[in-house]
């Protein structure tokens, strides 16, 4: 089945084409003349929903370039494919599935449908069970083994069963539990397994085995080295995993084959892709963190954005215009990459969680037809907070030879009030967006005293652009408005560019080759290799070092 056989290829859609000669007359069009002939731009180019700001406009583009690029999303199908997504319609083609992680955040009470089938009421009903679980150990009512209450959690998982948990806990740190401790083991590395319990007490510590399918070779691997450190730990006795395990999956056979009882388990469904499911089950260890009533703002926080994304005309909507701008600039512009920095220190792993939200999204060549594009995909998205980046890589963003959009991200009060720091580091993002777009002429150094000769060193040519996303503080809401802004973010561009932004094919060799040379490295007598001479040559080299 295809979906969008009546939609064009991008390369002949009227707006594309505009767009290509339209570029031509702007592309060198400077924003400090975009800024000077229309004083009111920066407040004028600005989109504002559910308490997050958006200003963009320190982008190269002018009225026109927006009212093309609007033309486009509308030719590109956008309308109907946001319906058809939150209709649960099949849209993920090469899985056959339905897209619907905005299910998960579905008021109580309302209706979507998947196969004729209303899911609301199973999302809700994994939430009240996840709240009554959360709710016994946070208050110690659900002991471990041998009575003693659980004061650390181990989350299992990797991919989306671990940095949207990861990324959650770190940003919503501040509204935790901190009698508890909260470790993520993700890598088969065994040092990360070894580092997050070399500390702790078995006999109080509870694993999450987060896993959509219970089968990834890392998380199953990590699972049964924790339940032999467990075991050894609590003298052995089997009777001890059913305190110390709990599993989030969907996959409910292979749960009770490992050993956990499937009354421990939490389930979602294969209409949530795992890198959108930080809010569904998956997100068990950081209702525990925070609670269920925080949870419960957060899912309030993703709902308003769905909406929002649902319901607004696309030239005032958030993820589009984010998703247009993107569109924009690796189509026109030939940017690579994206930088997302976040000037709140407790969003410091939300660039890495955006990775995979973004690449394994729409890092594709391959459109819904099956035929190769000829534009550019995803861009590598890529980050560090503020203020650390400026002492670093931000050189290269202001002077270097690249061209990188960036994506500030900013708050108007601290969780932490200490002092002048808040001001400062406001200061510090808006001065960033400042320069990056005007830069500072031959002119401006040389009138500063500059000696000739070091006067093209501290130019700045300016005319680099950002977006500033602005809210009024970091809460558990605000996180699940950010989150669900960059998934529909990335909807957008998927079906401009025609892709499938929900399979992920791509993972799929390197996983089937590791299977292959596992026993190679393993097996006792010297194995017939029959790779290439490089990787033949590797595998020979490592078993002589391991002998
Ligand atoms: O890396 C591929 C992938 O399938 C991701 O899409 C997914 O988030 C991750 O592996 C983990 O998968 P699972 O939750 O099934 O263990």
């Amino acid at each position: 089945m295809n979906m969008t056989t009546h939609i064009k290829p991008l390369s002949k859609r009227a707006a594309w084409n505009a767009l290509n000669t339209h570029y031509k007359k702007v592309q060198s069009l400077h924003l400090r003349t975009l800024f000077a002939d229309d004083p009111k731009r920066g407040e004028r180019m600005t989109a504002e929903a559910a308490g997050i700001y958006l200003d963009y406009s320190k982008n190269r583009i002018s009225d026109e370039t927006l009212k093309l690029l609007v033309q486009l999303a509308g030719e590109s199908g956008l309308r109907e494919q946001i319906d058809a997504m939150f209709r649960g319609e099949k849209i993920n083609i090469t899985e056959n599935r339905a897209v619907l992680h905005v299910a998960l955040r579905a008021l109580r009470g309302t209706s979507i449908l998947v196969d004729g089938k209303n899911v609301v009421p199973q999302v809700h009903a994994v939430l009240d069970k996840m709240a009554d679980f959360s709710n016994r150990v946070r208050q110690g009512a659900w002991k471990g083994h041998t009575g003693k209450s659980i004061r650390n959690i181990i989350n299992i998982g990797i991919g989306g069963s671990d940095l949207g948990p990861v990324m959650a806990y770190e940003a919503l740190k501040h509204y935790s539990d901190r009698r508890m401790t909260f470790r993520f083991v993700s890598n088969i590395d065994g040092t990360d397994f070894a580092e997050a319990v070399q500390d702790l007490d078995p006999a109080q510590t509870l694993f999450i085995v987060s896993s959509k399918t219970f089968t990834t070779l890392e998380t199953m691997t990590n699972a049964r080295t924790a339940r032999a450190w467990l075991l050894k730990g609590l003298s052995g006795d089997e009777k001890s995993i059913a305190k110390h395990f709990v599993a989030v999956s969907t996959n409910e056979t292979e749960v009770a084959k490992f050993g956990i009882d499937t009354a421990n388990m939490f389930g979602f469904w294969d209409w949530v892709g795992g890198r959108y499911s930080m809010d569904s089950a998956i997100g068990l260890s950081t209702m525990l963190a925070i609670g269920p009533d925080n949870f419960s703002a957060m899912l309030s926080g993703f709902h308003q954005m769905d909406e929002h994304f649902r319901i607004t005309p696309f030239e005032r909507n958030l993820p589009v215009l984010m998703a247009l701008l993107t569109i924009w600039y690796t189509g026109f512009f030939d940017a690579h990459t994206i930088a997302v920095l976040p000037y709140e220190q407790y969003l410091k792993r939300f660039p890495a969680y955006l990775q995979q939200l973004t690449m394994e999204s729409n890092g594709k060549y391959i459109t819904l037809d099956g035929i190769q594009v000829d534009y550019q995909t995803s861009p590598v998205y890529w980050g560090e907070p503020g203020t650390n980046g400026q002492h670093s890589f931000y050189q290269l963003i202001h002077q270097g030879t690249r061209f990188i959009p960036c994506d500030f991200i900013a708050f108007g009060t601290s969780l932490n009030p200490l002092g002048r720091h808040h001001d400062m580091l406001i200061a510090n993002v808006f001065a960033q967006a400042e320069a990056l777009a005007f830069g500072k002429t031959a002119e401006q150094v040389k009138a500063e005293g500059t000696p000739n000769w070091l006067v093209p060193h501290r130019v700045f040519e300016g005319n680099r652009p950002s977006n500033i996303i602005f809210a009024d503080r970091l809460t558990p809401e605000i996180l699940g408005k950010l989150v669900a802004l960059y998934e529909h973010c990335v909807f957008t561009q998927g079906v401009i560019w025609q892709i499938d932004s929900f399979d992920q094919w791509g993972v799929e060799l390197g996983k089937v080759l590791a299977q292959r040379i596992i026993p190679e490295l393993e097996s006792k007598s010297e194995p017939e290799l029959a790779h290439d001479s490089s990787t033949n040559n590797l595998i020979r080299r490592y078993r002589r070092n391991k002998s």
